[in-house]
């Protein structure tokens, strides 16, 4: 399963890159503002951190302005993902700039049904959103599902990109049900390490290795 780090934070991404966690990055209009940063100029950054896509999202509504974002997204960097709403002028951008040979991640997407709308337009990544489907009582992981099953019945490449992912429960379930990608805040990405077992099990072993001064170095 590809790791895609969720944020605009150059430190984080930084240090999980660094771990070899990163083999992409997504940004979305939140994160940009969150940052603080000028869009462009920050993207940049993260493209020469990052050897994989790294989606950067149009801020327009109609497809032609869409399209002119994108021409202009992809000159930052070779691994830029143009990143689209998954509304019909979406779909049509995510089509000339696919055509164009460039990468488009379509983003917000809530059904199957709008997820085989993306694979015919030729999106490169499918974003589902996970956590926003469980905030509204919805199992975001049937919608997984349901678009791996339609995806590999047809063998569709779009690369299904599990998104708004919350919990490393997500993450868990993703992989089971064989998400391509998913994207995550670096935070998420980190708890993954953690296991009571772990911190317990080295607990003891400290100890032993102070009662009977067991030494390497
Ligand atoms: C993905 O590309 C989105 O940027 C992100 O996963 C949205 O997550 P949220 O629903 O937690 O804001």
């Amino acid at each position: 399963m590809k790791f895609f780090v969720d944020t605009a934070d150059i430190d984080a991404i930084a240090e999980l890159n660094a771990l070899g966690m990163v083999d992409g990055v997504t940004t979305n209009p939140s994160l940009i503002k969150k940052s603080g940063r000028d869009i462009m100029e920050v993207t940049k950054e993260i493209c020469d951190l990052v050897d994989g896509p790294v989606s950067a999202e149009v801020t327009a509504t109609d497809a032609d302005t869409m399209i002119a974002e994108g021409r202009k997204l992809v000159e930052i960097a070779d691994n830029i993902a143009v990143k689209v709403p998954l509304t019909w002028d979406g779909l049509k951008a995510c089509k000339v700039l696919t055509d164009e040979g460039h990468m488009v991640n379509v983003t917000l997407c809530f059904s199957a049904n709008q997820a085989l709308l993306a694979a015919k337009a030729g999106a490169t990544f499918i974003s589902p959103f996970i956590g926003r489907l469980d905030d509204i009582n919805l199992d975001g992981m049937d919608l997984i599902g349901d678009i791996r099953a339609i995806y590999d019945n047809y063998g569709y490449e779009t690369q299904i990109l599990a998104a708004s992912i919350r919990t490393v429960n997500h993450v868990t379930q993703s992989a089971l049900v064989g998400a391509d990608v998913m994207t995550a805040p670096p935070g998420v990405i980190k708890a993954m390490v953690n296991h009571p077992l772990t911190d317990k099990g080295l607990d003891a072993f400290l100890a032993d290795i102070k009662a009977a001064g067991i030494k390497i170095l």
